[in-house]
């Protein structure tokens, strides 16, 4: 076995690909310890071969056509790192086709189409894994297939995007505006080519799809899931959650229950007690609640150069272990046997119940509180607490912060309009949801 060779090739040199560049390099050694055989890179494309990169890229046969490359190149491996539909999309059906097997970093790739990709790894034997396509370095898809399989999954809830989580925790510790902090976070690299993709919370959905798939063996529902982001996140609700004992944090949660499956993601203060609540920067964690585990968290880097490389490299090394002892194709691409992923009902956010934190801004004028409670208490809303703070009554509108108790969410939607019709209640009304994640 010493002397076999995997033979991989990479498209996509970006961030992620040269970290797997230096990172084959640099534990090279102490990979082949463990495996017995050799890992090879041996051909890459991307756009532009000059480009300024942190990897040397002149030791390998380059392309700027990745199909040029699958079909010139006598590979047992692509590593797709292009991100993107279209073109990942191509490359990765005929690379099955060709046989060749595939690592992938792209959440939006098997969000989307990993049926159709399923499909296809099947029939040719060949395996696809994607543990880098959610939470970077975390190894949670090697968790619900592997670690926890013996478990009936109950909920999951993640912070599963860096920089949504990178700008919250920035916002609140700089008091920086949204718009500052997203440009640093572009700077460290941790956001998407579109970052509307991380800030509207369309990443966090792809992640979510993919998860609550392998967890629930529910088909790839992207289209199915709410999704907010945090643009409407303002300091103000940052402070005030602070000062109510909670964080406001960007989750996805994927909870099955006898009514059907949520699936959502939006901003959400969590109790500042809980671990996940102490999870900051671009660091990313998630709680899986399973039946006989009980909740588990898994926490680390979300994105980075190295970090997402962690989980590829690892996904080639299972793979060629899989080339090198003849087990391709065995296990499904989705957890559950192709013919066993279920339709599932999901719940629309309407039929979702919880607790919510509202921000109302007002005229500042006796029987305004009693004009929104009886709205309140008319859809049977309890109102848990409320805070005003006493620095701002002198203005002639002030912000009124209600804490509800557990109700219908359709209940809340019919509150908030009938509140906000009233003349002295000036502007949208923040509502956040509270979850309390036990
Ligand atoms: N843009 C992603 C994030 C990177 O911020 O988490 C990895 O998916």
């Amino acid at each position: 076995m010493e002397n076999k060779t995997i033979k991989i090739g990479i498209a996509g040199v970006g961030t992620v690909g040269c970290g797997v560049i230096n990172l084959l390099k640099r534990n090279n050694e102490e990979i082949f310890k463990r495996t017995g055989f050799n890992i090879k890179v041996v051909c890459i494309s991307a756009k532009n071969k000059d480009k300024k990169r942190d990897c040397n890229v002149d030791q390998y046969n380059f392309y700027t056509d990745p199909l040029k490359m699958i079909e010139n190149e006598d590979i047992n491996i692509l590593v797709e790192l292009i991100g993107g539909e279209s073109i990942a999309r191509n490359l990765v059906k005929k690379s099955l086709e060709k046989n060749i097997h595939v690592v992938t970093a792209n959440k939006a790739l098997i969000a989307l189409h990993g049926n159709e990709i399923s499909d296809l790894a099947q029939k040719n034997n060949c395996d696809v894994a994607f543990e880098a396509s959610v939470a970077g370095a975390v190894p949670i898809i090697k968790v619900i297939k592997e670690s926890l399989n013996a478990n009936k999954i109950e909920w999951i809830a993640g912070i599963i995007n860096g920089t949504t989580n990178f700008i919250l925790t920035s916002m609140l510790k700089t008091k920086k505006d949204f718009k500052d902090v997203l440009l640093e976070a572009q700077e460290l690299g941790y956001a998407e080519s579109d970052p509307s993709f991380d800030v509207g919370g369309i990443d966090a959905a792809h992640k979510l799809t993919i998860l609550s798939s392998i967890s629930f063996g529910i088909n790839l529902n992207f289209d199915a899931i709410y999704v907010e982001g945090i643009e409407n996140i303002e300091l103000d609700d940052l402070n005030y959650a602070k000062e109510l004992g909670y964080v406001i944090k960007h989750l996805a949660i994927a909870r099955s229950n006898e009514s059907g499956v949520e699936l959502r993601v939006h901003p959400c203060l969590i109790p500042n007690s809980r671990l996940i609540a102490n999870v900051d920067g671009v660091k990313n964690a998630v709680v899986v609640s399973a039946d006989a585990s009980g909740p588990t968290l898994y926490y680390g880097a979300g994105a980075g150069s190295y970090a997402t490389a962690s989980s590829v490299v690892s996904d080639i090394i299972n793979v060629s272990k899989n080339i090198v002892y003849n087990s391709n194709g065995n296990l499904p691409l989705l957890n559950y046997q192709p013919n066993k992923l279920k339709k599932v009902n999901i719940l629309k956010i309407e039929q979702i119940k919880s607790r919510y934190y509202l921000r109302i801004r007002v005229t500042n004028k006796p029987g305004v509180l009693a004009d929104i409670t009886k709205i309140l208490g008319g859809k049977s809303i309890s109102i848990e607490s409320i805070l005003q703070k006493e620095d701002l009554v002198n203005d002639a509108n002030v912000p009124i912060v209600l804490v509800t108790h557990e109700v219908l969410e359709k209940n809340i939607i019919e509150a908030l309009s009938s509140i906000e019709n009233l003349d002295v209640v000036k502007g949208k009304i923040v509502k956040i949801r509270i979850e309390e994640l036990n």
